[in-house]
């Protein structure tokens, strides 16, 4: 491995496992252009501060240009280093000379390590933000098409009461506001600036850490220098939410798993994310749905791993913390990519208002608007509940639904009935469902309109030169 950050106190050499076991670049050269845009931005406050000499700052500048055109052509890094801190540096020193070592004045890896990835989680987050609007753009585009198209409504997977595919999926579209509320807090509470902490103390030049947080984009800088360095919340947070949003999308994934079944029938999955069988020429799999369900482990599995690595490190840096960077990019390459696919998979999907409203006449959905008739007209409603229990025992026998059941026969059953009334057809049932955050089409269509209403504030707020 090229030449080390702290050489200098060591006679013996370093054992070549232990050396790649230790190196973070393989995973930390991610943060290649993070680690350029603060390293300039430290740079140059060194030379407001007078700490450099603007020629000595000019020279640095220039060089981190340079190195950044080399990253983007992928020419960098070609040299093994411990990381990517000291990739950079060691390319530095080869184009500049010793002048490079002068842009770790007043810094230290342990600032600048915490500084990259926050930079990372701020950049990637907000890119996350955007892709949760976009799958929320699409469910509720799709839940205007459906408001009217009715399908069962399950507990249990076993039929409860008629909703509409249009309820159905806004349910998704409630779940991925609360989402991108809890990215939303999380990244204003990553947006403090670590840079400038040093090693753990601070630093005795004369440096202006508010400059440097303003230059790179954060809030404010950490108050605390030993927090600063030590903290690692701010990875912990996303990979939480991540961690929540990939059970949302597990969830969906495991209904089209269950409706693009021939048993179900509700949809079918476009060929372009669907796959075969090498053996059985018929089939047609929900692959990508079941790998989002698979995956979703995965992130847990990255909260899991940084909450025990976080879990008993003393303040302030200790080389647990270079096992942040794999769970975070980890959990993001694998939330990015499933909040996207599931935009497109919806978008394509064919789906099959006729299945669903056969299947949603099965299982006597309408139980319990017959009891709710009942209980209406006096009947305590646990009496009226086993009466309709009965009820349901003669249409199992009878083979028949409860809607063919006459009023006169009702009767028979409990004086309670209106002498006209007949168990509803499954359009009422759903048309009854009038209540705040019901399924009935008109309640349906009022939150439709509180849906519409975020996603184009959300559009709005993106498309504003000045977003915070
Ligand atoms: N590669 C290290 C990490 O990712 C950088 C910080 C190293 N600092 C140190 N004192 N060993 O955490």
């Amino acid at each position: 491995m090229a030449s080390k950050m702290w050489g200098g106190r060591f006679q013996g050499g370093a054992d070549t496992l232990a050396l790649q076991y230790g190196a973070s670049l393989p995973f930390d050269r991610r943060l290649t252009i993070y680690e350029l845009t603060a390293s300039t931005a430290h740079v140059q406050m060194l030379g407001e501060q007078g700490i450099l000499e603007e020629r000595e700052v000019a020279e640095i500048v220039d060089a981190l240009g340079r190195l950044g055109v080399e990253y983007a052509d992928g020419r960098f890094p070609k040299e093994p280093a411990e990381d990517i801190h000291t990739a950079v540096e060691n390319y530095l020193t080869k184009l500049i000379g010793p002048v490079a070592g002068k842009l770790h004045t007043a810094r230290s890896r342990n600032d600048q390590a915490a500084t990259d990835l926050h930079l990372y989680v701020l950049d990637y987050g907000t890119r996350i933000g955007h892709t949760i609007r976009d799958l929320q753009g699409a469910l509720v585009e799709l839940a205007e098409q459906h408001v009217d198209t009715i399908m069962p409504g399950f507990t249990h997977l076993q039929p409860a009461q008629p909703v509409s595919l249009a309820h159905h999926l806004l349910a998704y579209f409630w779940m991925m506001e609360r989402d991108a509320g809890r990215l939303h807090d999380c990244l204003n509470r990553s947006a403090q600036c670590p840079l400038g902490a040093a090693a753990l103390a601070g630093t005795s030049f004369p440096i202006d850490r508010q400059a440097v947080s303003d230059e790179l984009g954060f809030d404010a800088p950490y108050p605390n220098s030993l927090d600063a360095v030590s903290d690692r919340d701010f990875a912990v947070e996303l990979v939480s939410f991540a961690s929540i949003c990939m059970a949302h999308l597990s969830r969906l994934c495991e209904e089209m798993i269950i409706w693009s079944s021939p048993q179900f029938g509700f949809m079918e999955i476009a060929d372009a994310y669907a796959t075969g069988s090498s053996i059985m020429p018929q089939k047609k799999n929900p692959d990508l749905c079941e790998l989002i369900r698979g995956k979703t482990g995965r992130v847990y599995g990255d909260l899991q791993g940084l909450l025990t690595m976080l879990k008993g490190t003393p303040l302030a840096y200790n080389k647990d913390f270079q096992e942040d960077k794999e769970a975070v990019f980890d959990a993001v390459d694998t939330l990015l990519p499933a909040l996207t696919l599931m935009e497109s998979m919806l978008r394509t999907a064919t789906w099959k208002p006729e299945r669903m409203r056969e299947a949603a006449e099965l299982g006597f959905p309408t139980a319990t608007d017959v009891a709710d008739h009942l209980a209406s007209r006096g009947l305590p409603f646990r009496e009226a509940h086993e009466i309709v229990g009965k009820l349901v025992r003669l249409c199992i026998e009878r083979n028949c639904a409860l809607s063919e059941i006459s009023a006169t026969e009702l009767r028979g059953f409990s004086g309670y009935f209106d002498a006209d009334y007949t168990a509803p057809s499954v359009d009422e049932s759903l048309a009854a469902r009038t209540s705040y955050g019901g399924a009935a089409p008109s309640a349906v269509q009022a939150q439709l309109e509180e849906a519409k209403a975020i996603v184009k504030a959300a559009e709005e707020a993106a498309t504003e030169p000045d977003e915070s």
